[in-house]
């Protein structure tokens, strides 16, 4: 038996999980609702929220595996990227566990975990084969990957400016929603018309990406209808919402489709917080009618920050035997 508890703290979630032989037995996820009124994450509040969670979710997610802390065969942990106030707080627990348990410690990039998310209770035929192409979409980053293996990845498309994540939750601030407000944005787009405003289409060259000018132009859109009408935000809501997704949406799959078109790769798959998008996996799946292309969206329990996706890409790190020292630090930046 291979029992990897896996450690997540790389930006405002506390999380602990534990993977059997790639089986996910738990994964508890502390949420810090404290950063909701200030419209974004507070550093210094997310690491000290950070500090007080980490211990009984931990035990949590021991106890929910029915797992005792002396049957784990390696600790993962995100060494990055992330804040790294928040980073420190999983990492040196991870570094004091490992001593005190006397078992290897696996360092974790966060976004090759989202991708290996995928790969949580593998089930034949409905995980990706390689070589699969991943739009990888959180707060922090946006994308495209090739996926050669389980642990050889490349860039080869990102964004030059801000994450579609950063995208939805600036606009949800625009709107006055609480952070984050990128699920607020998918419930009420539900409601709304998609056609019923137009943004502008920004587009930089090969497969890169850029949102900061739609969130430009998202601020000055809403800024104009509150000069007209001052009730515009709460008469429009679901139609700005399903709008503005949907100008998030289609940025994102035309490159998606270029990439497809490029390296001919017909395996498809959405990784990060917002993969858990409704008007993204409902896209990925009209793609897969137009193009001929096979698409993976993975369970929405695994699109936003968890620790099971640390304990998978643990979990294909130990059979390699690549583990980390003692000496590992923590890294804001970290680079597939
Ligand atoms: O992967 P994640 O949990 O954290 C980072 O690594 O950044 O992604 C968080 C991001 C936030 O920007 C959040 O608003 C966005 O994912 N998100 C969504 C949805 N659920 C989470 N965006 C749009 N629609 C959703 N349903
Ligand atoms: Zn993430």
């Amino acid at each position: 038996m291979i029992n990897i508890l896996g450690i997540e703290s790389s930006c405002d979630e506390t999380s602990a999980a534990v993977i059997q032989n790639g089986k996910c037995l738990s994964n508890i996820i502390a949420e810090q609702k404290v950063h909701e009124q200030y419209g974004g994450v507070v550093p210094e509040l997310a690491s000290r929220a950070h500090q007080q969670n980490i211990v009984p979710v931990v035990d949590a997610a021991l106890k929910k595996a029915k797992i005792h802390k002396t049957e784990l065969s390696a600790i993962a942990f995100t060494k990055g990227p992330g804040l790294m106030g928040s980073l420190l707080v999983g990492t040196s627990f991870s570094k004091g566990l490992s001593l005190g348990l006397n078992i290897p410690l696996i360092e974790v990039n966060h976004m090759q975990a989202h991708i290996l998310a995928h790969f949580i209770n593998k089930l034949d035929g409905l995980t990706p084969s390689f070589p699969f192409l991943c739009l990888t979409v959180s707060g922090g980053h946006t994308q495209i990957v090739r996926v050669n293996d389980y642990l050889k990845m490349e860039v080869i498309g990102e964004t030059t400016d801000d994450a579609a994540g950063e995208a939805f939750d600036k606009a949800a601030k625009i709107l006055k929603l609480p952070y984050p407000g990128g699920p607020l944005i998918d419930s009420y787009a539900k409601e709304g018309n998609a056609m019923a405003f137009s943004f502008p289409k920004i587009s930089v060259p090969e497969l890169n990406y850029s949102f900061s000018g739609l969130k430009t132009a998202f601020l000055y859109f809403i800024k104009d209808g509150i000069r007209k009408d001052e009730k515009f935000i709460e008469k429009n809501l679901a139609d700005i919402c399903a709008s503005y997704q949907q100008a998030i949406v289609s940025t994102l799959l035309i490159k998606l489709e270029k990439a497809i078109d490029q390296t001919g790769i017909s395996q498809i798959a959405i990784a990060g917080g917002v993969s858990a998008n409704s008007g993204l996996r409902n896209s990925l799946l009209q793609l897969q009618e137009t193009k001929n292309v096979k698409v993976f969206l993975p369970p929405f329990e695994y699109c936003t920050d968890n620790a099971a996706m640390i304990a998978i890409t643990g979990y294909y790190k130990f059979l390699q035997n690549n583990f980390t020292t003692q000496s590992v630090t923590a890294s804001a930046r970290w680079n597939l």
